[in-house]
């Protein structure tokens, strides 16, 4: 008989968990108005929020914590941090950053002036915030087969050449670089193939345009690469992650995903002129440039995060958890953006609360009905996050509207994998009995989706 998958590694430490009851949790979400991120996470019982910082570290890192050097300037930390990123990205200059946001302010405050355009596939909500904040312009060049959840494409979260060279002839001499997101969160977790990445770069050399990697994921997208992609099946995770990173300029980093640490970032580069500019940044911003708003355990701990996370069996573990998921899901016909991406499943609300209007906020709705089932808090990716239209102050209602749900990383097992599949199952089969979303009571003018206040139509 064969043996069943399992994961590759065992449980040290264990954190319990608080169960509610239904009553409790209406209660709650009311005080919170119906916003999950006003929850105290005590009265979450599985939380699916993000993979972002959420992930448990390994006996290798908790024990590097305790060698973390705290020295002000040229900790050995640092040291340990640079060399590591240097022999996994290929990248000669790295600047530590306190997360992935705080390496985009700092690099971006170099390179980004008002009324430059920065292309891109599908940019995060931050680094859309951080063009647009010095106003600049971020476009979406992401393939349109992407908005399609149930079209079944392996690389779902590519880059259209032709949107892409769109935007690079009408803007000469206006493009200071293009980003490169991988995967691709907003779409789904999708990853980008090795030969969009390779075209999408050199399609920018042509124009002279530079390519920055915002690399949350970068190691998913490696996984999928070798899975999916024809050519890789034999590479090492580690090769694949050079390869990927020998087409472009520099990257970003949010070490909170693929890093494997509670709170991280970098930016790294072999552009000497970058390194030189993004320094002075630094320094005001985060901090000296061997420690960038980062204890010196904190690099200890990220460095062995990168290195085990470039390994197979630990992305293995993780795919396949998402995945397992999401058959539970297939099983029940729940509808999600397909095929599952790497860290998240993203459900297609407008395709399960089809009773609720669109201007009550399905996905809002839906993430209200899955914490009150079962004390899951999921997010919503839809028109509540999307904001108002800045010129006409419109809900904007044209995009996609999903719940997405995070798993973190060597969080959960897949027992709670099956209570995810069964609250869900649950809300889906009295679909039909919701008829009435959310109403705003209260919103702030941008990025309202933190502090929304919101109430219960019905
Ligand atoms: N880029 C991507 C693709 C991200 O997903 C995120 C964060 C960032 C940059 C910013 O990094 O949080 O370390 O400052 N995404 C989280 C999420 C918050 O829930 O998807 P950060």
């Amino acid at each position: 008989m064969e043996l069943p998958f399992a994961e590759s590694w065992k449980i040290k430490m264990i954190e319990p968990l608080r169960k509610s009851t239904r009553a409790e949790r209406e209660q709650w979400l009311e005080a919170a108005h119906n916003n999950v991120f006003m929850l105290k996470a005590e009265q979450v019982y599985i939380d699916c929020l993000t993979d972002s910082g959420t992930g448990a570290m390994s006996d290798r890192q908790w024990s590097e914590m305790m060698l973390g050097d705290e020295s002000y300037a040229g900790a050995t930390s640092f040291f340990k941090f640079e060399s590591t990123v240097q022999r996994i990205f290929g990248f000669k200059y790295v600047i530590p950053t306190h997360q992935g946001r705080a390496a985009e302010n700092v690099l971006f405050s170099y390179l980004v002036k008002q009324g430059h355009v920065i292309p891109g596939n599908a940019h995060f909500d931050t680094t859309k915030g951080h063009i647009e904040s010095r106003h600049a312009s971020a476009i979406d060049v992401t393939i349109d087969e992407a908005k399609d959840t149930q079209l079944e494409i392996p690389f779902k979260g590519n880059v259209s050449l032709e949107k892409l060279e769109k935007v690079l002839s009408e803007n000469q001499g206006n493009v200071p670089f293009m980003v490169l997101t991988v995967t691709n969160n907003t779409v789904g977790g999708q990853p980008v193939s090795m030969q969009n990445i390779r075209e999408t770069a050199e399609l920018c050399h042509k124009y002279g345009v530079p390519v920055v990697m915002d690399s949350a994921r970068f190691a998913e997208n490696a996984y999928f690469i070798k899975t999916r992609e024809e050519g890789y099946a034999d590479k090492t995770i580690k090769e694949i992650a050079k390869e990927m990173y020998s087409y472009v300029d520099a990257m970003t980093m949010s070490a909170k995903k693929d890093g494997l640490v509670n709170m991280g970032g970098f930016i790294a580069t072999n552009r000497e002129d970058w390194y030189e500019g993004a320094k002075l940044f630094c320094i005001p911003f985060e901090g000296f440039l061997t420690y960038g708003g980062l204890n010196g355990r904190d690099l200890n701990a990220l460095a062995v995060g990168l290195d085990e996370n470039t390994e197979f069996e630990m992305l293995e573990t993780r795919i396949h958890q998402v995945q397992y998921l999401a058959s539970k899901l297939d099983e029940y016909g729940i509808p999600y953006q397909r095929p599952v991406g790497g860290h998240a499943l993203f459900i297609d609300a407008d395709k399960v609360l089809c009773n609720v209007p669109i201007k009550e906020f399905p996905a809002q709705t839906l993430t209200c009905e899955l914490y009150l089932e079962a004390g899951i808090r999921g997010c919503e990716i839809g028109y509540i996050l999307a904001d108002r239209d800045p010129v006409t102050r419109e809900n904007r209602f044209g995009g996609m509207d999903l719940l997405r749900l995070c798993i973190p990383r060597r969080v959960y097992t897949d027992n709670h994998m099956n209570v995810i599949a069964a609250a869900l199952k649950n809300v889906y089969d009295r679909r039909n009995e919701i008829t009435h979303g959310v109403a705003i009571e209260w919103e702030a003018p941008l990025m309202r989706h933190f502090t929304v206040k919101l109430k219960r139509l019905g």
